[in-house]
């Protein structure tokens, strides 16, 4: 008891030597990032900090800070802490079909940039063949995406303008031109337009729109005159305000094709609100043909040869100038030309006592109160102490001890008892993935809606291992949050077993779980043994004992054998492709012509061997004639090495 009150003495000399120094800065929030525990369990020691002092934050697991590092500092100043602590999630690798990202990495940390390129006969969406997105604190600032490439485009049809041509599609790189009709203007502004057929479409659809200036929005205490959806070129509008307030500019305002010329105004309270300023005879006037408001100030000077007499500076109050100055003249004097004065030149350099303490710890207060926290009785979470009075029978509204929730960290010391409208925070430890709010409310006795963790997956190396995967981009920890695509890749001499799936080797984490894609064994498979060998044939070059997929072989058949099939077999998936046959010839018969009184004719020699498919011709022996026809002359097909002799008897 008596350190308690030690303690809250400290507190009540603390706090208030900190209110005198400066305006507050609170206990921070930081967006996916934490500050020293001990700064959440003194909270009320700590804060709020004076103008100048430091504060250090780390990120959790998968955050970064904005200059993409695991931790950082704010200082506090008059506007609170700055820069305000916040860390981003880095951004995963995204998907990308048809192309190519020209980084393996994984994670990508806020303002990193991703390029990519897309495969032939595809583009980005801007229609060229290489982009880059950027990480930035939503995720990624457009989804990278490859698109197959247009081969022709279609003229689509045009209202209030003609084509120069009847063309009904255009190839690409091709222009289409036409032209709008009067008070319309084509896509590209001008009363003629050109589209050019690109990759992903026509470079500017063409079309021919009326020349509009976009509606006027109502304006406070005032109005306008016409009210349009539209206008057209030419309209012109009449701004008015009502009584006490006047038109911040010119009321009289025109549609033209570039826009509204010149601004639309607003109404100003006139009360604020001063005439343009005075030009006495001989001054000149510094300031141009703008609106001046309560507190603005103008410089009236003198010609040359006149010298002032009153204040140089006049000011615009409650809508009234003060007295300028006269200018009287003079023949030697002139009127000295001074420099603008720097009023902020003087509170810039003002010194400044207030040590710049990068530690709140350095400040002996603190150091008092740090020596406190490693007595037990004040150890942060320690259900059986707490550091608020005790609960009153009247406080119905109070919440008891905020709910434990799974793999989540509750910022700030566990009390017995919360008031109505306070509030806890809680983290997720790492690479869980808060879902639901973060901070959550003492609401007339009930805790407002919790957060949950969502569990990560966790690479099991045993089990990649078991199905032959591996991960597709590198990456330090095999953690993956809730929600995050994992892409794997077979290992070397291994391939997916569900090779026609579109992408086999993308699976999403789902509340801690990751199915691993299945790879088989492609080693075999993969390359081919001898080629097989052929009847009456053989290879070009000796056959080696293994090939690799793709290669070829070529065959050639024996002298006078017909190569039937493919002279050239290949191998894949470990199989050659089916080899050529080679037929047998047809070889002349003495005997058999003898029998048959034939003779072979002239044109062919000697010959003796004959292809498969090739003609024969034969005709008969003097005095004799073809034993079924009557024909002496004959055509015979060599077919599988056999001839079919024709019989000549005689006549
Ligand atoms: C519009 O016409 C002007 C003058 O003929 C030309 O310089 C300009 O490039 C044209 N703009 C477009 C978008 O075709
Ligand atoms: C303008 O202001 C004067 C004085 O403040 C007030 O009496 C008068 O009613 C106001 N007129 C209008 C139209 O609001
Ligand atoms: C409790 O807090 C809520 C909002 O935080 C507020 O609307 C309500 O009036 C409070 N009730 C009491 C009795 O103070
Ligand atoms: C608090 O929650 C309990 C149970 O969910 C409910 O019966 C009770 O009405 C709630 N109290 C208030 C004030 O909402
Ligand atoms: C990985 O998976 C195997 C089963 O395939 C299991 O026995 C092992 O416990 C898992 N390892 C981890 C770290 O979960």
């Amino acid at each position: 008891v008596k350190m308690r009150s030690c303690v809250f003495f400290l507190v009540l000399m603390c706090s208030e030597k900190l209110l005198a120094a400066g305006k507050p800065c609170d206990l921070p929030h930081v967006g996916n990032g934490l500050i020293a525990q001990y700064y959440y369990v003194f909270k009320s020691y700590y804060f709020p900090m004076r103008e100048e002092q430091q504060l250090a934050y780390s990120c959790l697991a998968g955050y970064t800070t904005g200059a993409g590092m695991e931790g950082g500092r704010t200082t506090c100043t008059a506007e609170g802490w700055s820069p305000a602590p916040h860390c981003y999630r880095k951004c995963s690798r995204p998907l990308l079909d048809n192309g190519v990202f020209y980084s393996t990495e994984m994670y990508f940390k806020i303002h990193q940039k991703l390029e990519f390129k897309c495969d032939p006969g595809y583009h980005t969406p801007s229609g060229g063949t290489e982009d880059t997105v950027q990480c930035q604190a939503e995720g990624w600032s457009t989804q990278p995406s490859c698109t197959k490439n247009l081969d022709s485009c279609q003229v689509p049809s045009l209202h209030h303008g003609s084509y120069l041509t009847a063309q009904q599609e255009l190839r690409p790189d091709e222009t289409l031109l036409y032209r709008c009709e009067e008070g319309y203007h084509a896509a590209g502004g001008n009363a003629t337009g050109a589209a050019v057929c690109l990759a992903h479409g026509w470079s500017l659809t063409p079309s021919c729109t009326k020349r509009t200036c976009p509606a006027l929005s109502g304006i406070a205490h005032g109005g306008f005159h016409p009210v349009k959806t539209t206008y057209e070129e030419g309209d012109v509008v009449h701004f008015f305000c009502e009584g006490n307030y006047s038109v911040s500019e010119f009321d009289l305002i025109q549609c033209y094709y570039f826009g509204w010329y010149p601004d639309p105004p607003v109404c100003e309270d006139v009360k604020t609100k001063c005439p343009p300023p005075p030009l006495p005879p001989h001054t000149q006037m510094t300031t141009g043909g703008r609106t001046f408001h309560h507190g603005d100030r103008v410089r009236v000077r003198c010609q040359r040869g006149f010298q002032r007499e009153g204040s140089e500076e006049i000011r615009c109050e409650e809508g009234k100038w003060t007295s300028p100055p006269v200018c009287v003249g003079t023949r030697d004097e002139l009127v000295s030309e001074e420099p603008p004065s720097l009023e902020s030149a003087a509170e810039a350099t003002q010194a400044r006592e207030t040590p710049v303490g990068e530690d709140p710890m350095a400040l002996g207060c603190f150091q008092t109160v740090v020596s406190l926290t490693r007595l037990p009785a004040l150890t942060w979470l320690s259900g059986s102490h707490h550091l608020s009075p005790p609960l009153m029978p009247e406080m119905q509204q109070d919440c008891s001890s905020p709910p434990e929730i799974k793999n989540a960290l509750l910022l700030g010391p566990v009390l017995r008892s919360y008031k109505n409208g306070s509030s806890v925070e809680y983290v997720c430890q790492r690479y869980h993935l808060l879902d639901g709010p973060s901070t959550v409310y003492c609401e007339k006795g009930n805790w407002t809606a919790q957060p949950v963790c969502l569990e990560p997956c966790t690479l099991n190396v045993t089990e990649m291992n078991r199905y032959n995967v591996e991960l597709k981009w590198k990456q330090e920890e095999l953690l993956f949050r809730h929600g995050d695509l994992v892409e794997f890749d077979c290992k070397e001499g291994y391939r997916f077993l569900q090779a026609a799936a579109v992408s086999p080797g993308r699976e999403q984490c789902a509340h801690g779980r990751l199915k691993y894609p299945r790879c088989v064994a492609q080693a075999p498979a993969e390359k081919c043994g001898p080629p097989p060998s052929i009847a009456n044939g053989a290879l070009t070059l000796p056959p080696l004992p293994q090939y690799d997929s793709r290669s070829s072989v070529q065959y050639r058949c024996s002298d006078y054998y017909f190569l039937q099939g493919p002279e050239t077999i290949s191998c894949s998936e470990g199989q050659w492709t089916s080899p050529p046959v080679c037929i047998e010839p047809c070889a002349l018969s003495e005997d058999e012509m003898e029998r048959n009184n034939l003779l072979l004719q002239g044109l062919y020699g000697n010959q003796v061997h004959f292809y498969h498919g090739d003609y024969v011709g034969f005709y008969c022996k003097e005095n004799h004639l073809g034993a079924e026809s009557g024909a002496t002359l004959f055509q015979v097909q060599c077919r599988r090495g056999q001839l079919m002799y024709p019989k000549c008897i005689e006549r």
